[in-house]
């Protein structure tokens, strides 16, 4: 059997879950990893089914500094080469900042940022011995933003993480490899129930709301044709023209006015 392999973290729902059904839909066979395990068993099985591609899974938490190494030794114990490498899980802290403890704060930076890095940097050295390999980091439309009041380091995590697959690029397309950030506004997953604020995501109008199915769809394709940024759909590419384009003192207003200050409220 054919033993290249694309790795998805946070594959057990949303923008995970459907970048993992396209890839199998293109051929492509999957490790996916979430913290659900029954999940995963259930969604391997499913997709094994429906595309007739080998699906593994594995159960880690990545807020857990050793997770991004188990992953590791799960794929080499079992002759998978990770030829994509797709950085999906995460999550959001609707906690204000001055109340939240330094644990959950540390977890936060370990799941969006910390893991990613070490699973880039754990995977990229076969990708380099053959010569070829694609990373998605999947960021936000919040990393282009003016800081939000909500989330004091979200949008900063993923401006980092834009950076982050900046530098790979630079450091490694001339060996064949390539990241792409993906970067999606609203999208409809699970990720604002999780997160604590659907109340919010319910008020945000419809227009602005986008599936996970056609976010990953934009993002696979970026990805697979290496491209180093994809914002999907117009809406959002006009919202980030003008974040890019409007003076920083403008855009603090306007987010405050669209995102008022949860803090100012207590
Ligand atoms: N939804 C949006 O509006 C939106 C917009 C921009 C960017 N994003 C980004 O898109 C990515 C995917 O989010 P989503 O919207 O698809 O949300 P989602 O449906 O809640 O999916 C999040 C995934 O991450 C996994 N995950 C969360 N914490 C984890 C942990 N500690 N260890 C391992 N896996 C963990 C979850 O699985 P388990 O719970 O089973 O562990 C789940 O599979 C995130 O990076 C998010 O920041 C989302």
């Amino acid at each position: 059997m054919n033993n290249s392999y694309a790795l998805i973290t946070g594959a057990s729902s949303g923008i995970g879950l459907e970048i993992a059904k396209n890839l199998a839909s293109k051929g492509f066979n999957l490790v996916i990893t979430a913290r659900r395990e029954e999940r995963l068993k259930k969604i391997s099985n499913e997709i094994s089914h429906e595309f007739n591609v080998h699906v593994d899974f594995i159960a880690v938490d990545l807020s857990h500094i050793d997770a991004p190494s188990n992953i590791f030794t799960f794929c080499s114990e079992k002759n998978y080469k990770v030829e994509v490498l797709i950085n999906n899980a995460g999550y959001g802290i609707k906690t204000p900042f001055h109340e939240t403890s330094m644990e959950d704060e540390e977890n936060f930076i370990r799941v969006l940022g910390t893991s990613v890095i070490a699973l880039t940097k754990i995977f990229l050295p076969s990708m380099i011995k053959e010569n070829k390999g694609k990373i998605m980091i999947v960021s936000s439309v919040a990393s282009f933003s003016p800081p939000s009041s909500i989330q004091a380091l979200y949008g900063p995590i993923k401006t980092f993480m834009n950076r982050f697959s900046d530098s790979i690029n630079i450091n490694y397309n001339h060996k064949g490899i390539t990241s792409t950030a993906l970067c999606p506004g609203f999208t409809v997953t699970e990720f604002h129930t999780a997160s604590g604020v659907q109340d919010e995501m319910d008020r945000v109008p419809s227009f602005l709301k986008f599936s996970a199915k056609r976010i990953a769809q934009e993002g696979v394709d970026a990805m697979l044709s290496g491209k180093q940024i994809c914002v999907p759909t117009k809406t959002y590419k006009t919202l980030v023209f003008l974040l890019k384009i409007l003076p920083m003192s403008a855009l603090s207003k306007l987010g405050s006015k669209i995102a008022p200050g949860r803090y100012d409220q207590n």
